[in-house]
């Protein structure tokens, strides 16, 4: 049964043009050089504070392949020592105790696994998992961080979005980074597969 209690949000950052990766996976342009005057920083401890409220993340299969890649390059892993879970049908390689592998529907894995276990359960893309969680009515909140590029093609935010998805604002923060963070509440009841 589903813990009243528990929040799924998805983030992404994307660029204007609403794109989470080139269409080749690359990254690279998340890292800008703009400075809003106005913006504000979060302090290392604030984030360090921010990531322990999460209480697992959850990510498609070619997110993860994205994460072995930057390990693999020295950046480390972004995800902790909280729990994992890849969404595949493949054999990958399991790079730590945290990370476990899932197949098979996702609602009722979110709904009769997740949600009963874990109060804070981030997605964290991509954009094939991201549309699934819409499209199924898995979703409490999107949050968005809008980075300061527009480059003209490549992986949106949401695949294949077959519905409109109504939101409710719900803060809006701008770093001095030109980095703006937008945080909505997805609107109405969870959806059927829910
Ligand atoms: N800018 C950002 O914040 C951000 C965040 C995350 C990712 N990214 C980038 O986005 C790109 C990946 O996004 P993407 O949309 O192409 O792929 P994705 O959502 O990461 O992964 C899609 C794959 O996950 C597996 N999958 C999805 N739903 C499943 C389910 N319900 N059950 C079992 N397996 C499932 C399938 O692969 P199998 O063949 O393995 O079954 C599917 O092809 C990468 O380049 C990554 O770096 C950017």
């Amino acid at each position: 049964m589903a813990n009243p209690d528990s929040r799924v949000t998805i983030h992404m950052a994307a660029s204007l043009d609403g794109f989470i990766a080139r269409k080749d996976g690359r990254v690279d342009w998340l890292e800008t050089s703009d400075d809003f005057a106005g913006g504000v920083t979060m302090a290392p401890e604030a984030v360090e504070a921010f990531l322990e409220t999460i209480d697992c993340y959850v990510m498609g299969s070619r997110t993860y392949e994205t994460a072995l890649r930057f390990e693999a390059q020295g950046f480390g892993w972004s995800y902790g020592d909280k729990p994992t879970f890849v969404l595949t049908s493949r054999e990958l390689p399991r790079i730590r105790d945290t990370v476990e592998f899932h197949s098979g529907d996702l609602a009722q894995f979110v709904n009769g696994r997740l949600r009963p276990a874990f109060r804070s359960i981030w997605f964290v893309g991509g954009g094939m998992v991201a549309a699934e969680c819409l499209r199924r009515g898995l979703a409490d909140e999107v949050c968005y961080s809008i980075v300061p590029v527009l480059i003209g093609n490549g992986i949106p935010f949401f695949e294949r979005l077959d519905r409109d998805v109504a939101l409710h604002l719900v803060e809006v923060k701008g770093y001095k980074s030109g980095t703006v963070e937008l945080r909505y509440e997805v609107r109405g009841p969870r959806g059927p597969g829910s």
